[in-house]
């Protein structure tokens, strides 16, 4: 079966065709259309700005995705829109462009959390979770992006138990505040990780690694921006040191992440680990992650997303839509709404 997937959630305008077929899924097409280069000069997403440009790439970066994908509207199973969390006024253009489409084309349409979107990026292609194992349940998810931070159990297809999550700034909003604290612009994530690339000696700086020893799986980074701050306005030299700031920023950050899923798929004797959002994108994290995991839990499969699929994009959304429309969760258009719960 072959599904169109929308997102919209924040400030990429996304579409992709995702074709099916006894669990194997192939990305047909997956076209993004960034803003972040509109959004830098405020040093994060302007949300009025951000629908506005959404409004103008919405038709064509779906007609792009057909287009790629060779395929007609007529082939289409169904169209899986990202229905939150996210920014609302974001939201509703991808929102209303899918109810459109469904009316029109008279396909169902499938509501997909953008969180579940992030997860169901570990099942696409060649070398996802599934080519490694038939036996992954129970399995662990850590979402790390922007907006969220989360231990998730996925104890089956679209059945989850959130055990763990932060309880102010998620990791990539912290990596986006330090990096704005830095004065290196936005978003944080990548260029904290290229700089701290260029720092190789060991850090004599001391963050602390907030929540690493609390007795349960929830996450807090705010505290961890509010160091850095103290650490910057205490050191008349830090502009020359900013590799080894963003370096010892980043570690404390993986530090807390790998604590807390090796002791969570320890507690819950899973049989596999992902990673998802926009931060499962580090390379450090994947390979310190990768590390633990092997030394650790050394029977359990672990999977990252393809790195195309770590950050927003439809391909995703898609993914997710396919194992809904599996268990038939079709929703009727009229009755599409936003949900920005980010429990599900
Ligand atoms: O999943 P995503 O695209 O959007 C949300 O759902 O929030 O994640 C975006 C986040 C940003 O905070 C960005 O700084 C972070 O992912 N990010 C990274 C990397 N690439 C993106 N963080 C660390 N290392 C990266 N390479
Ligand atoms: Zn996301």
């Amino acid at each position: 079966m072959k599904i169109l997937g929308i997102e919209t959630s924040c400030d990429e305008t996304a579409a992709a065709i995702l074709e099916g077929k006894n669990n194997k899924l192939k990305v047909l097409s997956n076209v993004i259309s960034s803003q972040i280069n509109i959004h830098k000069q405020w040093g994060g997403v302007v949300p009025e700005v951000a629908a506005r440009e959404h409004v103008l790439h919405i038709l064509p970066v779906i007609d792009k995705a057909f287009s790629k994908a060779k395929i007609k509207k007529d082939d289409l199973k169904a169209i899986a829109i990202a229905n939150g969390p996210g920014l609302i006024t974001s939201l509703i253009v991808g929102i209303e462009t899918a109810k459109t489409l469904s009316y029109a084309w008279q396909k169902p349409i499938i509501g997909i959390n953008h969180i579940e979107g992030h997860i169901y990026a570990n099942f696409i292609g060649n070398d996802s979770i599934l080519e490694k194992s038939k036996n992954i349940f129970p399995s662990l998810i850590l979402t790390v992006s922007g907006g969220h931070n989360m231990l998730i159990l996925m104890k089956d297809y679209n059945k989850y138990k959130i055990i763990g999550e932060t309880r102010d700034d998620a990791a990539g909003e912290a990596l986006d505040k330090a990096a704005q604290l830095l004065g290196l612009g936005y978003p944080g994530g990548p260029i904290i990780s290229k700089m701290a690339k260029k720092f190789k000696e060991k850090s004599t700086i001391n963050l602390p690694r907030p929540m690493i020893n609390s007795k349960n799986f929830d996450f807090s980074f705010s505290g961890l921006k509010t160091a850095l701050l103290y650490e910057i306005q205490k050191d008349k030299n830090y502009q020359n040191r900013i590799p080894e700031y963003c370096y010892e920023f980043q570690q404390a950050i993986i530090d807390v992440l790998i604590h807390k899923t090796i002791k969570a798929g320890k507690k819950y004797k899973v049989k596999s680990i992902m990673l998802a959002g926009g931060v499962s994108a580090n390379l450090k994290l994947r390979e310190q992650m990768a590390s633990a995991i092997a030394n650790n839990l050394p029977k359990i499969i672990f999977n990252i997303p393809n790195l195309k699929y770590t950050t927003d994009n439809a391909a995703m959304i898609a993914s997710a839509g396919y194992w809904k429309a599996k268990d038939k969760k079709f929703t009727d258009w009229q009755k599409i709404k936003i949900n920005c719960n980010s429990k599900f």
